[in-house]
């Protein structure tokens, strides 16, 4: 049976998909840092949809961790067909007021273990001839988000490296998908320090399982980049059409807005 890795699998669009993976036959490894939630997760998945979902606890920005997790299922005989970066955090506030470890800690999440694992297991997939990787962007990666600096960065960074990813290894039979959610109902506004009631006020949120949902279809159909929600198709043509200095004004205005 095929299998796919999840990391962030405990989180609202990450558990989406598994299942939506799991319903369609795939086994699963399943990573986020909760051992508790892992366990209850897999048992879920294994005893709902009939497939293996071993658990991996890791704390993905922790140096080593993604070299770890490779190893980790490598030596327990488990080949990966579909590799999902899912896993990220945002933090809101300003850049210089932040915690340090907190901006570096969300890099090393959001950035370098999605490339770390994209080229471990993008290495393995290619010498295989086939295998399928879906990067988590974002809504953000389309302008500057003054108040949440890095993590908007950080998702401009997805987007353009799994397109450029995508492109190399165009013909290999190894395909990349960038899927661009935008504000989805999970922990991530927790998570990030913000007031969901207001986003939400402002931006209607979608539900994760339809953002899970259009993720599976676009990872399937082998396509570069996958928008979900007006607001994601919206940001796309802003960020041809409208200069980037005011579409960052306009971001600074919204997100500079505590409580
Ligand atoms: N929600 C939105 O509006 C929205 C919009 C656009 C893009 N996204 C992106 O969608 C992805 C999924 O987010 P979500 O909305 O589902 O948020 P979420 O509910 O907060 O889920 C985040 C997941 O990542 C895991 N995680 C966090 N830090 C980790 C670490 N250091 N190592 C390993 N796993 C870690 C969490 O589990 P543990 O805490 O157990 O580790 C959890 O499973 C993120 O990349 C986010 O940036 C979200």
């Amino acid at each position: 049976m095929a299998c796919a890795l999840v990391t962030g699998a405990t989180g609202g669009i990450g558990s989406e998909l598994c299942a939506i993976l799991a319903g369609n036959g795939y086994d699963l490894v399943l990573v986020a840092r909760s051992e508790g939630k892992l366990a209850r997760l897999s048992e879920h998945l294994e005893l709902a949809y009939g497939v293996e979902a071993p658990a991996f606890p890791v704390d993905l920005s922790e140096p080593g961790c993604a070299d770890r997790l490779f190893q980790a299922v490598t030596e327990a005989g488990i080949v990966v067909d579909i590799l999902a970066n899912n896993a990220g955090f945002g933090d809101q506030g300003a850049f210089l007021d932040s915690d340090w470890e907190r901006q570096t800690g969300m890099v090393d999440l959001n950035i370098r273990a999605l490339m770390r694992l994209s080229y471990l297991f993008g290495n393995e997939m290619r010498a295989r001839g086939h295998g399928r990787i879906l990067n988590m962007a974002s809504v953000a990666a389309f302008t500057a988000g003054p108040f949440m600096p890095v993590y908007f960065a950080s998702k401009a960074f997805v987007l353009s490296f799994s397109q450029a990813l995508g492109e190399e290894l165009r013909g290999s039979g190894v395909t990349v998908t960038a899927l661009c959610p935008g504000t989805t109902d999970t922990g991530f506004w927790d998570a990030a320090g913000m007031d969901a009631t207001r986003v939400f006020s402002l931006m209607r949120a979608q539900s994760p399982r339809s953002v899970a949902e259009l993720g599976y279809r676009a990872l399937m159909a082998g396509r570069p980049v996958a928008l979900h929600s007006p607001a994601t198709h919206l940001a796309n043509i802003a960020a041809r059409l409208v200069p980037r200095r005011l579409s960052t004004w306009v971001c600074g205005k919204v997100l500079s807005r505590r409580g």
